[in-house]
């Protein structure tokens, strides 16, 4: 049995480093642009396909070499759709129809972020409910805030950098301009019901960053981490997280408006 992923080509070497740290007794079998088969280690435990869930690709399953008796190959994605394709050609044609993206951003939002967050309301059951609070660190310029106060809710935004002036206009939106590090001792309110992190910090220091945090503040329905990964020390890190956070459902994605990043989202038990 082989499985397969789906990544985006910048980052198939990432997905490729990945599979060798979490899974190192797989053997790479086929792999072109973003798409990668694994061949599966023959005494293998089946729960791997209820637990694993890689960082670094869209989607992945199982793929069975032998053709079934219409002489078509049969795909998995995820357990829930088959895919049946003449040959891994059309596979990528199929997937090549899943990369097309053409999301725009609104006129006068200050960022692309604001795409991430649209990205993530897709693949995560983000129900916002208006007047919710939310903590977003590495707000400016504002792409994100600006999402998140289009739907009403409250924003207490902390970053170093300058924010765009239509945002700091918004009767919800209060910043703290200043670092992570030195917003949290000052903090007067400690519940809120998001944490959004898009620090362009290595995964490591944002990972410590929440964890300290979560010692002063308390997050009551999720935490949001988009995670930049620029090597093995960074990837690593993003795949320890679950050691870090027992008490959390993790879960991840990594989304069409994402550069060489993930987003992981923390649920309180
Ligand atoms: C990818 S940008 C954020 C884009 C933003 N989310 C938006 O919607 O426009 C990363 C931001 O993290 C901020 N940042 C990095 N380290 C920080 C720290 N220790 N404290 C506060 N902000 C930090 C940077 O100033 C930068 O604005």
């Amino acid at each position: 049995m082989f499985i397969y992923f789906f990544t985006k080509e910048k980052c198939l070497d990432l997905l490729k480093l990945e599979i060798k740290i979490r899974l190192p007794e797989f053997k790479l079998s086929f792999g072109h642009k973003g798409f990668v088969t694994y061949k599966v280690p023959e005494k293998f435990d089946e729960n791997f396909f209820e637990t694993f869930s890689p960082f670094f690709a869209y989607t992945w399953g199982k793929t069975f070499k032998e053709p079934i008796d219409s002489g078509l190959i049969r795909f998995e994605l995820n357990k829930n759709v088959v895919f049946y394709g003449e040959d891994r050609n059309h596979f990528h044609e199929k997937f090549n129809l899943f990369q097309v993206y053409d999301e725009t951003l609104p006129a006068d939002c200050p960022s692309r972020a604001y795409l991430k967050l649209k990205d993530a309301q897709k693949f995560f059951t983000l129900d916002f409910c208006s007047n919710e609070s939310i903590l977003e660190w590495g707000c400016a310029p504002g792409g994100m805030s600006f999402f998140l106060l289009n739907q009403n809710l409250k924003v207490t935004g902390v970053d170093a950098g300058l924010m765009s002036d239509k945002i700091l206009a918004h009767d919800e939106f209060s910043f703290y301009q200043m670092s992570v590090h030195d917003f949290l001792p000052k903090t007067q309110q400690t519940t809120f019901d998001y944490l959004i992190s898009d620090l362009n910090l290595p995964p490591k220091d944002v990972i410590d960053l929440i964890l300290n945090a979560l010692e002063i503040i308390q997050i009551k329905k999720m935490i949001l981490v988009h995670l930049k990964c620029n090597g093995e020390k960074d990837l690593k890190a993003i795949c320890n997280i679950s050691k870090k956070f027992s008490n959390y459902q993790i879960n991840r994605q990594m989304l069409p408006s994402h550069g060489r990043e993930t987003l992981i989202t923390l649920n309180p038990i």
